[in-house]
């Protein structure tokens, strides 16, 4: 497997139906031609993905994106000011996407990603791009180069564009009875939506252990290690052997290692640490270790979000 900058070699793999990791701004993707069953079907595998998880199709603008779906005038102003960027629509889907990509439903979650490099591949492309998180299924998603390659060793080529500059995965949004949803927190905050849409939102977060979409499933973006959330009163006598992940400067006494989330409070900081620092837990062999929950506001809902998450045993 080989990483590297180039997007030619990149594209010359997707044009032959190979599978590609591609940086976004959000999290890596593994991507393959959105409009080949078999390269389609390469991703399920590598991934280990079950294929009634549907996969995010990427597209270079919101002018490549009418070729494939429709999108509503209720959400129109969210792509016109969100993309390129952490935003994903769930829009009724035209036929030339398969049931593969979506498992079936009529609906496609597409999206517009932000990074440069992946910007100029997808412009070089004549096909939009199907890219899930380039994890194993259930594992947490990959914000560097060096991840993927960790964890996916059968990919053909990884594009490396450097860590992301989110960290944490995009905003899926949808229309129901012509009522603005948002199906999964991510980079994009609540604010910033309701901001656009200039009405409330709902949350339909699927939580349950039959979703919809089985990403939002309690457990995932799970580290190996069991991770708690920490609690001051109860943790204080049982601290040796366990690491902590902390958000701000005065961590509690007694750990054996301390993650700093971001020691300034920046929720930015946090988001762009979170996975890192879950995978490192793994990396270091930690078997047990504990984390405090963020403020609940801004990108802080989708940290707390992946948190609660990676604390499911
Ligand atoms: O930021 C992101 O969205 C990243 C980057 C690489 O673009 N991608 C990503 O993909 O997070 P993935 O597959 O890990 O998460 C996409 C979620 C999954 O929970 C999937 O089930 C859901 O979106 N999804 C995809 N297509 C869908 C569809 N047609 N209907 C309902 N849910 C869908
Ligand atoms: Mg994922």
């Amino acid at each position: 497997m080989r990483i590297g900058n180039s997007i030619a070699e990149a594209k010359k793999h997707l044009d032959l139906n190979g599978i590609v990791a591609i940086p976004t701004e959000t999290v890596y993707g593994l991507a393959a031609c959105a409009l080949n069953d078999e390269a389609i079907l390469k991703v399920f595998k590598a991934k280990n993905r079950p294929h009634f998880d549907p996969l995010i199709v990427h597209v270079a603008n919101g002018t490549e994106a009418k070729k494939y779906a429709e999108i509503p005038t209720k959400l129109q102003p969210l792509a016109n000011e969100l993309w390129p960027g952490p935003l994903t629509l769930l829009l009724i889907k035209k036929p030339m996407i398969s049931d593969l990509v979506t498992a079936g439903s009529d609906f496609v979650a597409l999206r517009v990603p932000k990074h440069a490099l992946t910007q100029t591949l997808l412009s070089q492309l004549n096909y939009p791009l199907v890219a899930p998180s380039a994890n194993p299924f259930g594992y947490v998603s990959p914000t560097t180069a060096q991840h993927v390659a960790k964890n996916l060793t059968s990919v053909d080529y990884i594009l490396d564009g450097g860590a992301c500059e989110h960290g944490i995965e995009s905003t899926i949004i949808g229309l129901e009875q012509n009522q603005i949803f948002v199906y999964r927190l991510g980079s994009t905050s609540l604010e910033e939506i309701e901001r656009i849409c200039n009405e409330p939102v709902q949350l339909k977060i699927q939580n349950n252990s039959n979703p919809k979409a089985p990403g939002m499933l309690d457990k995932h973006y799970s580290p190996k290690c069991r991770l708690s959330i920490y609690k001051p009163e109860k943790d204080a006598a049982d601290r040796t052997g366990k690491a902590l992940i902390w958000y701000g400067e005065d961590a509690p006494i007694g750990y054996e290692n301390v993650y700093f989330l971001s020691k300034e409070k920046s929720l930015d900081e946090a988001a762009k640490n979170l996975f890192a620092i879950l995978r490192d837990l793994d990396e270091n062999q930690w078997s047990k270790a504990e984390i405090n929950l963020v403020p609940n506001q801004g990108i802080g809902r989708a940290i707390n979000d992946r948190i609660k998450r990676a604390c499911v045993i």
